[in-house]
C-alpha cells in the first residue's frame, strides 16, 4: 500500500492548519509538531476543530535529536517545513532567535530527514521576502529574479532556501522551495498588517475601539489566501522533479488601498481613524511585492481561486461574528 503519512512543522500555524485539512481530506495520515507552551490550553486553538484526527506531538526545529527520532520512527513520505518565526518586524527584535529558527532549523530538518528518511518528499515554506529590493523592469518578481533580503527574516529565510537547495543537488534528495507571496485568512496572527487592520477597524465599528497605529502605509503587497496556497504546497511536492516555484496572485496594492477597502466595506473612512506610530515602522522596509506564478501555473494547473476582495470580506466577516458572539 502506498505511504500517505505525512509530516508538517508548525502544524498549528496559519498554513499548518490549513494544510493539515487540506492533506487529511486528501487521504492522508497527518503528524506534526507544536512547541512545548506554559498555556497548553492555547496550543492548538486552530486545530481544535480537526481534534484526533490529526497526531501531534512536542517538537522544535532546535531540537535535531527529537526530529530525528520522529522521522525514524514515522517514516513519512512528504515533510512540509512550515514552522517559522515568520514576522518581518520582530525578527529585528531577535535576530538570532529568528535565524537559529529559520535557518538553522531548516539545516535540522535537513539532517533529519537525510538521515532518517531520505526518500520523503520535503517542502520548505520559502517567502518572497527574500526578494528584498530586488524587482524586475516589469515590476514583477519571479523564481530568476536576484535575492537581495532587507530584514533579518529575509537573510534567514535565503539561507533555508538556499540549504534546501544544495541538499536537493549534493545528495539527489526530492526538496522543494516554496516561494510564497503574503497570504492571510481569517487565522492570520493579529499582528500581521492585514488581520490588525481589519480587527480594528471592526472594533471601530462597534465603537469598541476609536483609532488604529499603523507603520508605513506606503509599501505594496500581493496578497492571497492561504487556503489557495497551501493546495499549491501540495501541488509542488507532488511534481516528479523538485525545483523552486514561485505562488502569488500577480496582483499588488498598497497598504493605504487596503485600509481603503476594509474601512469602506465597514462604512467608515480610514482617514479618519489610522494614525501613524514609529513603533510599526521597520529599520528597512520592503516596499514593493508583486509575484509571477507563471511557472507554477503553467507546470501544476494551480490558480488562486479568492479574489483579493473575497479574502478581506471573509476575514471581516470573521470578526463580525467573533465580536457578535463574545459581547
Ligand atoms: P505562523 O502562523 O506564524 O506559523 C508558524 C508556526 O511555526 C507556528 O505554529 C509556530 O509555533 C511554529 N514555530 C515557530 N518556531 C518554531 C520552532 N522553532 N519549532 C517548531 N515550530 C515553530 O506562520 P504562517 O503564516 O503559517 O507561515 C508558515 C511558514 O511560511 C512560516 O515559515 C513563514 O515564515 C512562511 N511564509 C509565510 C508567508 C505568509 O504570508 N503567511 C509567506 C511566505 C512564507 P508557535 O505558535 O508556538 O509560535
Ligand atoms: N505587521 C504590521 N503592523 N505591518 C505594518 C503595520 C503594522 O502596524 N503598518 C504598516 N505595515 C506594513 C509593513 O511595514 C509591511 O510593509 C506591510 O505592512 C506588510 O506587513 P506584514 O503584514 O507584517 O507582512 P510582511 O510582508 O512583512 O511579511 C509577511 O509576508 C512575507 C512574504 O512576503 C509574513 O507573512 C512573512 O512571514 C512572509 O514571509
Amino acid at each position: 500500500m502506498t505511504n500517505r503519512k505525512c509530516f508538517i512543522s508548525g502544524i498549528a500555524g496559519q498554513d499548518g492548519s490549513y494544510l493539515a485539512e487540506l492533506l487529511l481530506a486528501s487521504g492522508y495520515e497527518v503528524h506534526g509538531i507544536v512547541r512545548r507552551n506554559s498555556v497548553s490550553e492555547q496550543q492548538h486553538t486552530r486545530l481544535d476543530h480537526l481534534g484526533e484526527k490529526v497526531h501531534v506531538y512536542y517538537g522544535d526545529l532546535a531540537d535535531l535529536s527529537g526530529l530525528e527520532r520522529l522521522f525514524r520512527d514515522l517514516q513519512p513520505a512528504e515533510i512540509y517545513n512550515l514552522a517559522g518565526q515568520s514576522h518581518v518586524r520582530i525578527s529585528y527584535d531577535i535576530p538570532q532567535y529568528t535565524v537559529q529558527t529559520n535557518a538553522v532549523g531548516v539545516l535540522n530538518i535537513l539532517e533529519a530527514y537525510r538521515s532518517g528518511c531520505p526518500e520523503a518528499r520535503f517542502y520548505q515554506a520559502s517567502s518572497s521576502e527574500m526578494f528584498g529590493s530586488s524587482v524586475e523592469a516589469d515590476g514583477f518578481q519571479r523564481e530568476t529574479t536576484p535575492m537581495v533580503p532587507v530584514s533579518p527574516y529575509g537573510c534567514s529565510k535565503l539561507f533555508g532556501f538556499s540549504i534546501v537547495r544544495n541538499y536537493r543537488d549534493a545528495y539527489k534528495m526530492h526538496a522543494s522551495n516554496g516561494i510564497l507571496f503574503n497570504h492571510e485568512s481569517p487565522r492570520r496572527g493579529s499582528n500581521f498588517v492585514t488581520n490588525k487592520t481589519i480587527k480594528t477597524a471592526v472594533q471601530i465599528k462597534l465603537g469598541l475601539e476609536t483609532t488604529l497605529e499603523l507603520g508605513n502605509l506606503d509599501s505594496y503587497r500581493d496578497w492571497g489566501h492561504a487556503k489557495d496556497y497551501v493546495r499549491a504546497m501540495h501541488l509542488i511536492v507532488q511534481q516528479d522533479i523538485p525545483g523552486d516555484w514561485v505562488v502569488a496572485t500577480g496582483e499588488t496594492r498598497s497598504v493605504r488601498d487596503m485600509c481603503r477597502y476594509v474601512f469602506n466595506s465597514l462604512e467608515l473612512n480610514y482617514e479618519d481613524h489610522v494614525v501613524s506610530n514609529a513603533r510599526f515602522l521597520r529599520p528597512q522596509e520592503l516596499p514593493y511585492l508583486k509575484g509571477d506564478a507563471t511557472r507554477i501555473m503553467a507546470e501544476t494547473g494551480w490558480k488562486p481561486e479568492y479574489s483579493f476582495e473575497q479574502l478581506m470580506d471573509e476575514m471581516i466577516d470573521s470578526w463580525l461574528c467573533y465580536y457578535s458572539t463574545s459581547r
